[in-house]
């Protein structure tokens, strides 16, 4: 089994999921996203009435917190302390929290181990906002997929109507991915950067088949032709 390293960072709505998804199919490796673990973070503060300022109760949460992933049929079940939510913590409502909850430099510092031992097995695709910079500075392949914030809202408009969820007005989902892509990168605890080795990837007019090819080409570079079984 191939130890291939791959890190896809980039703002909030890029479609780093559903790509690193694919290509982790396509390539044989594991998938992690990042993302979850700073979202069961902000849905425990939630579900616990933890607000933001109290240190002690977000560092308690931390360390009770047990993260599982499990694959099955192409979606990425998160398990949080034995229970699923995978649904639960997609809310705006949580990723806000999550974005905002991530500038803390402890909750990052927890998260940081956790994250190294998935880098450290390697056969894996990473996705998030730090993974080529901090978390796998190793890694063989580093992708910075952006989007123009209107694509991304199109398409987070999109994904909502298809889930079933509760439409939202077009501005509004554009005013939100702003205020995340000013916060994930204004932040000074590792903020959102392309590492200066990483390949910057826009895919505004792009598909997610067109940009998922394009990352396997990189990826069929650095392991030979071939590495892309196609599923
Ligand atoms: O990728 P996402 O939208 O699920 O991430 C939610 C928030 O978590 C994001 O706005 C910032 C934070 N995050 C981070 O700081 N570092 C990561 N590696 C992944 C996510």
């Amino acid at each position: 089994m191939t130890k291939l390293r791959i890190a896809i960072d980039g703002p909030a709505g890029a479609g780093k999921s559903s790509v690193s998804k694919l290509i982790a199919e396509r390539l044989g490796l594991s998938y992690i996203d990042t993302g979850a673990l700073y979202r069961c973070v902000a849905f425990e503060m939630i579900m616990n009435d933890v607000a933001l300022d109290d240190e002690r109760g977000i560092r308690r949460i931390l360390a009770d917190l047990k993260i599982t992933f499990k694959m099955e049929k192409g979606r990425n079940l998160v398990f949080l302390n034995g229970r699923e939510v995978t649904a639960q913590i997609r809310t705006e409502q949580v990723g806000m929290l999550a974005s905002t909850a991530s500038a803390l430099p402890f909750v990052r510092e927890a998260l940081f181990e956790m994250q190294r031992r998935y880098a450290e097995k390697g056969g894996v695709v990473m996705e998030g906002r730090d993974i080529g910079t901090v978390i796998m500075p190793e890694a063989d392949l580093k992708i910075f997929l952006t989007a123009r914030p209107e694509s991304r809202a199109d398409r987070r408009q999109k994904d909502i109507r298809a889930a079933g969820r509760e439409d939202k007005p077009y501005e509004e989902l554009l005013e939100e991915i702003k205020r995340r892509d000013d916060q994930d990168t204004q932040r000074e605890a590792c903020p959102l950067r392309p590492a200066e080795d990483a390949v910057l990837l826009d895919n505004s007019g792009m598909t997610l088949e067109e940009t998922a090819a394009h990352i396997g080409e990189l990826a069929e570079k650095k392991m030979g032709p071939g590495a892309c079984r196609r599923s």
